[in-house]
């Protein structure tokens, strides 16, 4: 019996609902357990027309140059850095990504960076656990409230990171090169390195991709000064990882909150070995609401397009 639902490739593994409703509704070819990927594209790359994939998966141009009746790319999260958004536009594949969903999420991981790293929590957690309680006092931490948070990209997550910060008596600043926003009262700066003077915490959410690449370099850093800190849950991309390394070995700032990374899952061990930065596995929109709001984000623009040839959220 001939299946007549659409055939999509899938990319790597996501999320159980979202597998799930894919499953039911579509054709489904999924990419990692394809052993002779090859030979497979060969014989059935012709017949996909649907890709799913994630901002942490990508895309591969060697792979989609092999899907000749491709009609549509849904993608997982908000950056879509890692997709071949260039190719895919030349050969007029619209794609989709879940804006919007996971703004809370993201700016809530900024927070907690954010107080982790000026209260030392991770640091006071091992404090307990391994008895030193009993032998002294915890070293202090630092306020957020009268501090200054800059704001590297203030778009819809940036924003809803300000008025979580502003919440907690932080002042707002902001970098845009060129004109303020218009909509906005925050302080804007158009020069980088002003913001990182005067910021406390430089909060980083820039989307990733050539025009960001180690936007956050040496100087900005130094900039940032021995008292400041950085929090990035933007992309690794967008801070140079080993000025970053050298800024805080040389006390050029005071410490770092990192949820992404320049090579992912790897994480420099020189920053494994630093205590006064706190990392995290990427999991900026890791949480069961946002992640469920995303899946089904992913599957509404899929079965939008191939119902009726839109895109909920068209990149
Ligand atoms: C996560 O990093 C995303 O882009 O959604």
């Amino acid at each position: 019996m001939s299946d007549s639902r659409v055939d999509v490739l899938v990319w790597g593994p996501m999320h159980a609902s979202l597998t799930q409703n894919l499953a039911r509704d579509f054709n489904v070819h999924n990419l990692w357990e394809l052993d002779a990927l090859d030979s497979w594209l060969d014989e059935h790359g012709a017949k996909v027309r649907g890709v799913v994939t994630s901002g942490v998966y990508g895309t591969r141009i060697d792979v989609l140059e092999r899907l000749p009746n491709l009609q549509v790319v849904s993608s997982f999260g908000v950056g879509y850095d890692a997709l071949d958004i260039d190719y895919l536009a030349e050969r007029k594949i619209p794609v989709s990504n879940t804006p919007d969903v996971l703004n809370n999420a993201v700016a809530e991981t900024a927070l907690a960076l954010m107080l982790s790293v000026s209260r030392k929590i991770p640091q006071a957690d091992r404090f307990v656990r391994d008895g030193a309680w009993l032998k002294g006092k915890f070293p202090l931490g630092n306020d957020l409230a009268g501090k200054t948070c800059g704001i590297v990209g203030l778009g819809k997550i940036g924003k809803t990171i300000a008025t979580r910060a502003a919440a907690f008596d932080m002042k707002i600043a902001y970098y845009r090169r060129g004109e303020a926003y218009a909509d906005v009262a925050y302080r804007h700066y158009g020069d980088l390195r002003a913001l990182a003077r005067d910021a406390d915490h430089l909060v980083i959410i820039v989307p990733g991709g050539a025009d960001t690449e180690h936007l956050i370099d040496r100087d900005v850093l130094k900039a940032l000064g021995p008292k400041g800190l950085l929090i990035n849950v933007a992309r690794g991309s967008v801070v140079d990882e080993q000025a970053l390394i050298a800024a805080l070995q040389a006390g050029e700032i005071a410490g770092a909150g990192l949820d992404v990374f320049e090579d992912e899952p790897r994480v420099p061990a020189e920053l494994i070995a630093m205590d006064n930065v706190v990392l995290t596995p990427h999991l900026g929109s890791g949480t069961y609401e946002t992640r469920q709001a995303m899946a089904d984000l992913v599957f509404a623009n899929l079965a939008g397009f191939f119902k009726d040839g839109t895109l909920v959220t068209q990149v």
